[in-house]
């Protein structure tokens, strides 16, 4: 046992009251994260200050005490640190030039940890401003979900434009995927050399693959970037979040080996426990649920907590909050998961 609620759990403890963070605690539903935003300029801006990065990334801390605090960046800094253009547009996501198989022969990972630099020194003042039981997050996105914007340039409903490249050209987005996985891995042991208490592989489009293309695309990069991360550092946990993944969530931390899986909110609890009988799991309430508030919000916390708090189990939303989610409801999950016997 430490003294981190969140990191026990992650490697298999179970503790009561759970432990809780949100995915995308630090965001626009905080008018404190609106006035540093606006101080930094872009968003990318403020990714890239520690500064103002940290600050951001206390936010939430400060005001709600979550267990865990998550880096503030973005997964497209990897692409960005690989000689790719990058701008995120206010009201249209992040805006990058499409690749291509010409585009992917000709990346060069020279420069990416010299570009990373500021991240890292994120990462090294969190762990001394946080407090000592507050578990420190890094994170990357998983290889498939980072190729998705590399290819498309920028989001799309079902990803056709990377899956459709990754039919017709496997090996060039073969190429791809695995440069990401090398980079992206030792990303991950840098933030956990800087600080980093465990990390989180977000694979936020996991769930838009067949079969076929799910194993190759999403299981292997991750298993790849899993081992890669464990032979430096074998104690960190590591979240694997393949969101959407419905049916293969059932194989994936063990053809992944990743320590903790990360569940959506279609995950039915039925199958959350079963996941849980081989390790912990995090999640997974409906961020709608926390816009609606009252006895939605109510309702749907219960149900979670009743399920998963015999095992180790981090209470967290099934994806990010959105801008629109009124403080108060926040407020409200948190004094139920932690009040509620
Ligand atoms: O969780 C946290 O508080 C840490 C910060 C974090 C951000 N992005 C900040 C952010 C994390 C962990 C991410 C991950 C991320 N980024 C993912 C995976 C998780 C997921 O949500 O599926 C993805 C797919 C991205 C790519 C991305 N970044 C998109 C599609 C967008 C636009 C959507 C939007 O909400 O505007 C972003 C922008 C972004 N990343 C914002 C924040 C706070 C909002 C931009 C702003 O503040 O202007």
């Amino acid at each position: 046992m430490s003294h981190r609620k969140t990191l026990d759990v992650l490697k298999g403890e179970t503790v009561f009251p759970p432990p809780i963070w949100m995915m995308r605690q630090a965001g626009r539903y905080l008018p404190e994260y609106k006035a540093t935003r606006k101080e930094a300029g872009s968003f990318l801006d403020l990714c890239y200050n520690p500064d103002l990065a940290v600050e951001v990334t206390l936010q939430p801390i400060r005001r709600f005490g979550f267990d865990a605090s998550i880096l503030f960046s973005d997964i497209l800094v990897v692409p960005h640190a690989l000689g790719r253009d990058l701008r995120f547009e206010e009201g249209r996501g992040p805006l990058l030039t499409p690749i291509d198989a010409s585009g992917i022969a000709k990346l060069d990972d020279g420069g990416f940890h010299d570009h990373l630099a500021a991240v890292y020194e994120t990462v090294k003042r969190l762990r001394k401003e946080l407090p000592d039981e507050t578990t420190l997050l890094g994170f990357c996105g998983a290889p498939w979900t980072v190729a998705t914007y590399m290819i498309a340039g920028h989001g799309t409903p079902d990803q056709a434009p990377a899956r459709l490249f990754a039919l017709r050209e496997p090996e060039a987005f073969a190429a791809l995927i695995d440069m990401l996985a090398d980079v992206s891995a030792d990303y991950l042991v840098r933030q956990i050399d800087a600080g980093a208490d465990a990390v989180q592989i977000f694979d936020s489009w996991a769930g838009v693959l067949d079969e076929l293309s799910f194993d190759r695309w999403c299981v292997k990069p991750v298993a790849r970037m899993v081992e890669r991360v464990r032979a430096v550092h074998p104690e960190t946990p590591i979240i694997g979040f393949p969101k959407g993944a419905g049916a293969h969530y059932a194989g994936y931390r063990r053809l992944t080996g990743v320590t903790a899986l990360g569940l959506d909110w279609t995950v039915p609890l039925g199958t959350a426990r079963r996941l849980q009988a081989e390790g912990a799991v995090q999640g997974n309430l409906d961020p709608l649920r926390l816009i609606a508030g009252g006895d939605a919000l109510d309702e749907g916390v219960d149900a979670i907590v009743e399920a998963l708090r015999h095992g180790p189990f981090v209470f967290n939303l099934g994806h990010g909050i959105t801008p629109d989610t009124p403080i108060e409801h926040v407020e409200a999950m948190l004094k139920r998961v932690r009040e509620t016997v």
